[in-house]
């Protein structure tokens, strides 16, 4: 790994007959809020490789709270997964753990579970940060971690509407993919009209990096449609309206960009997007595209 390049890492990283990540995004707690222990990641891991998808990827959001990488690693090294890490930039001293959290998990597993490395999830959109401030930390996360001899790439999950504001490109600019998180159901899309509100998202952010930093690619880090929850809009949440929404957007995307869809499980909480219910079964068909 230590002399590849970024795109041979990835190749060689990925299941040979798929072109793309599916992954699916993964919380740290459990719905009753503890933190999952290493046993409760592998059962996570088993039932989402265990999906007619075969999603052997996943996003985590942070590296420190919850001891997400110390718990999550030796279980996803045990069950074939692969993990799109996350790195908190904020506060400065929660920013120090996660690095830590993060050299401390390559020091003991190497860097083979990596997909990739997210530096910071939808601060822009928060708008808790400046992009020169964000910028300066997704450089210094890559710089540490190359030290450690990983290759993999190290960016920034944000919204669309944040990537394609101008005042942001020099987060563009830092990072090598462009993780983008994508909601037709909070832009108040009808479910008819959700297909081309998402790919629509994708395009102007693709538009906006190949104006700012042509070549990087964006890769889809969040995305669904809720099983329940209120209106927005002309969107409505069920289950019906998930499972249309997984036909059309997720057999789309699947084949054509790197998807982390949201979220493995979440019920109990409004609106709610998991796919797995409180007796622990899908909750809708998530059959092969
Ligand atoms: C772009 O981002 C800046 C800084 O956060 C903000 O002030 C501005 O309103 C945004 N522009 C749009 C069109 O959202």
């Amino acid at each position: 790994m230590r002399f590849s390049s970024t795109l041979t890492a990835l190749a060689a990283a990925l299941p040979f007959t798929n072109a793309y990540w599916k992954g699916f995004n993964v919380a740290a707690t459990n719905i009753d809020g503890t933190c999952k222990t290493t046993a409760q990641w592998e059962t996570a891991f088993t039932k989402l490789a265990g999906l007619p998808q075969d999603i052997t990827s996943v996003r985590l959001y942070a590296s420190s709270d919850c001891n997400t990488l110390e718990y999550a690693v030796p279980a996803a090294i045990a069950t074939g997964t692969q993990i799109l890490v996350g790195v908190w930039t904020e506060d400065s001293a929660h920013y120090t753990l996660e690095k830590n959290a993060l050299e401390a998990a390559i020091n003991a597993h190497g860097s083979d579970w990596i997909v990739a490395i997210s530096v910071g999830s939808e601060d822009l959109y928060r708008g808790d940060t400046t992009a020169s401030a964000l910028a300066t930390q997704i450089n210094e996360v890559r710089t540490i971690v190359r030290d450690l001899g990983v290759t993999q790439q190290v960016g920034h999950v944000d919204t669309w509407t944040a990537w394609v504001n101008s005042t942001n490109e020099a987060v563009i600019t830092a990072s090598d993919f462009i993780g983008l998180d994508s909601y037709p159901y909070f832009q108040d899309a009808a479910i008819g009209d959700a297909y081309d509100t998402f790919w629509d998202s994708v395009t102007a952010t693709r538009d906006q990096v190949a104006a700012v930093s042509p070549g990087k690619w964006v890769w889809v880090t969040e995305t669904g449609w809720p099983v329940s929850g209120p209106d927005y809009g002309d969107a409505v949440a069920s289950v019906k309206n998930a499972q249309t929404y997984w036909r059309s957007v997720a057999c789309s995307a699947f084949e054509s960009i790197h998807v982390f869809w949201y979220a493995y499980q979440d019920y109990g909480a409004s609106p709610s997007f998991g796919v797995f219910g409180d007796n622990g079964d899908a909750i809708y068909d998530l059959y092969k595209c």
